[in-house]
């Protein structure tokens, strides 16, 4: 780490709280981004292979001129009539299928999803939740409390679910609808009847495993048949990262009682949300209040039709699939070269590659050599799973054929270099 960088860090550990983590054992100084590069203080660019916020690109003039233009006229909350907030909701509900009908606005995933929890609750009349065992949804107390990759510790209205095991094959569907029933019927003989089931759509926490899709329709069959709802967190898989459609919903065929947003919703401006049917959106607003001060601000609503404009513009569902296609079929040709590399997993523009030691078993240590080794290429991706050892490769949707082709290419060398010096190199297999 240069001089410059060791002092920042060390006045980052003596004014920032110690629940933040960084990235790297010598961390990246960012300095600056456009469209998928980033940039150190170094001047070094990086290809951005690991963020999805950013999803049409760091710095997007289209969003950087709405959200100034619209900061320059007004920036007000919901209490006060206004065209934006409402055009924008109008154009994000004509993307969902019926009968999702309304939404609620908020500033974060976390707020979205504790708003989901609230909603099922009075709709339901349950106080139960089910989530996947590895699952993260952020970080209000009650949403932490359904994020068992934050803590081991369930709480008594909480089950968790195993993921599904695309192993398995058609059986995989059955085995996770069994697993949701199974938990439900212990929800309830504890007093505690089911409110929703939460499920990232592309189950990124839990090694991004989005297949197979089965699985999420017969797990939303059956938690229904338990009077709760299914709730699809699209925090991850929405707005086009997966391929196919707008929503990862969408792909897996099935239409989720509630679907919560953020993340890509504002390209890094705090934007997230909470769409459902009327009847609960209005089962819920006939009890409760809710104001979120900045939630649907007229900034926030004008980034995110920017943001709208520019996956239309730039048919940015279509090149996820297109690109998604060549990165997942390059992928795929990396792992069978390399000994080290085990299941190669996702969707779309969100892939997870296993890595594994020579008895095949998870080796997060490998993983974080990989990670750091590809940063010293000039390419950042990052490690999740229950071990932390599946490679996490999520670009902006922006990046193009080259991008695509320069990261395979980066993955390919890091992989032999790494193979040679901890002498894994089996050849190709
Ligand atoms: C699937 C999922 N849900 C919810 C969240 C929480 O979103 P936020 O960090 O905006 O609160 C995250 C964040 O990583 C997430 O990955």
């Amino acid at each position: 780490m240069s001089v410059v960088d060791r002092g920042l860090a060390a006045r980052r550990a003596r004014s920032l709280g110690a629940s933040y983590r960084l990235f790297y054992d010598e961390p990246v100084h960012l300095v600056r981004g456009e469209g998928v590069w980033l940039y150190d203080a170094d001047g070094r660019r990086y290809l951005d292979a690991y963020n999805n916020v950013p999803s049409v690109g760091h710095g997007n003039p289209r969003v950087v001129e709405a959200m100034a233009q619209q900061a320059q006229r007004l920036n007000a909350h919901t209490r006060y009539l206004a065209d934006g907030i409402v055009d924008y909701a109008e154009r994000l509900l004509e993307r969902f299928p019926e009968p999702l009908d309304r939404i609620v606005f908020t500033c974060t995933g976390s707020e979205a999803n504790d708003l989901a929890f609230r909603m099922a609750r009075t709709f339901t009349g349950g106080t139960g939740a089910i989530v996947t065992a590895n699952a993260y949804h952020g970080i209000t107390g009650d949403i932490a409390e359904l994020s068992p990759s934050l803590s081991p510790v369930v709480a008594a209205h909480v089950r968790t679910v195993p993921a599904p095991d695309a192993s398995l094959g058609d059986a995989a569907g059955a085995v996770f609808a069994q697993h949701v029933r199974a938990a439900a019927h212990d929800l309830i003989a504890a007093g505690h009847r089911p409110a929703m089931l939460l499920i990232d759509a592309v189950l990124s926490s839990d090694g991004i495993r989005p297949d197979p899709v089965s699985a999420f329709i017969d797990a939303a069959q059956t938690i229904r048949e338990f009077g709760g709802l299914y709730v699809a967190d699209e925090v991850q898989a929405g707005f086009g990262r997966l391929g196919a459609g707008m929503w990862g919903f969408e792909r897996q065929g099935l239409v989720p009682d509630i679907a919560t947003l953020g993340k890509p919703m504002g390209n890094g401006y705090p934007l997230a949300g909470v769409v459902a049917r009327e009847e609960i959106t209005t089962r819920f607003g006939s009890n409760d209040r809710y104001f979120n001060t900045f939630g649907g601000s007229s900034v926030a609503a004008a980034v995110g039709s920017a943001v709208l404009d520019e996956i239309d513009q730039r048919r940015l569902l279509d090149s996820a699939g297109e690109l998604g296609r060549r990165l997942g079929r390059g992928l795929g040709a990396v792992a069978a070269a390399h000994a080290a590399f085990g299941d190669v997993r996702g969707a779309g523009l969100f892939w997870g590659i296993d890595i594994i030691d020579l008895d095949g078993n998870a080796d997060a240590a490998a993983a974080a050599r990989l990670v750091d080794g590809l940063r010293t290429a000039g390419v950042l991706i990052s490690q999740t799973g229950p071990r932390n050892a599946t490679l996490k490769i999520r670009p902006p949707l922006v990046i193009g054929a080259d991008q695509v082709d320069l990261l395979l290419q980066r993955l390919d060398e890091v992989a032999d270099a790494h193979e040679k010096t901890t002498g894994t190199e089996r050849g190709w297999r």
